[in-house]
């Protein structure tokens, strides 16, 4: 019996970590979480993971002159990690392309809409003001455009009348946390291609 060669994962977040949570709970064969890495301290995210004793690199991002100095701080720190995937679950910061070519086409996000609409912050709140009927979420590879990297995967969510930031968002975060360990264990097993800006996903 061969053993199941698996990617080491980075997860990078900044909040209470509930898509952390829903990748940790997914148990995925081809993906070991290396290490959880997060730029601010006190946060829900890293409970969990030392819960789970996944290794936790705190590098406070107010700590630095610039974003490529913190995100270099970060790279030398999760080096001995062999990282091969790294995925961004609420991470709030932008990346530089200095961290996007170290990790090129293997960075890849959550957004909560149906990309290329309501990109930036406050998706969810932006969905309702517009009036859409339909809103989701998205997963996509992380290039130097906020938001517009290849998607990968998406899911729609029907907005009801009555829906409000909160309960949509709950929504929202559901679908989340299925499709995004559903991308990693598409990623680690080598089944997603990349094609100019599509991504061809085999099963
Ligand atoms: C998610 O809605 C994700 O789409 C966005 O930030 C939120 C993170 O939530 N990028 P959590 O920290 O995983 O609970």
């Amino acid at each position: 019996m061969s053993a199941i060669s698996k990617t080491n994962v980075a997860v990078f977040v900044s909040g209470s970590g509930t898509n952390l949570q829903a990748i940790i709970d997914s148990g995925i064969e081809s993906a070991n979480i290396a290490v959880v890495v997060c730029n601010t301290p006190g946060a829900m995210a890293i409970e969990r993971a030392k819960k789970h004793r996944i290794p936790v690199e705190i590098v406070n991002s107010k700590d630095f002159k610039s974003r490529e100095k913190f995100e270099r701080h970060i790279v030398a720190k999760i080096d001995k990690y062999d990282i091969g995937l790294v995925v961004l679950a609420g991470f709030m910061r932008i990346l530089t392309p200095y961290f996007i070519n170290r990790f090129r086409n293997r960075i890849i996000n959550i957004h909560p809409s149906l990309l290329p609409s309501f990109p930036g912050i406050n998706s969810v709140r932006q969905a309702l003001d517009y009036g859409v009927k339909q809103t989701g979420c998205t997963v996509h590879f992380v290039g130097e455009e906020v938001d517009a990297g290849p998607i990968i995967l998406q899911v729609a969510v029907a907005v009801a009348e009555e829906d409000t930031e909160n309960t949509l968002l709950e929504k929202v975060h559901a679908q989340e946390h299925s499709i995004l360990p559903e991308a990693i264990r598409l990623f680690c097993e080598g089944k997603l291609t990349l094609r100019g800006k599509k991504v061809l996903v085999s099963s």
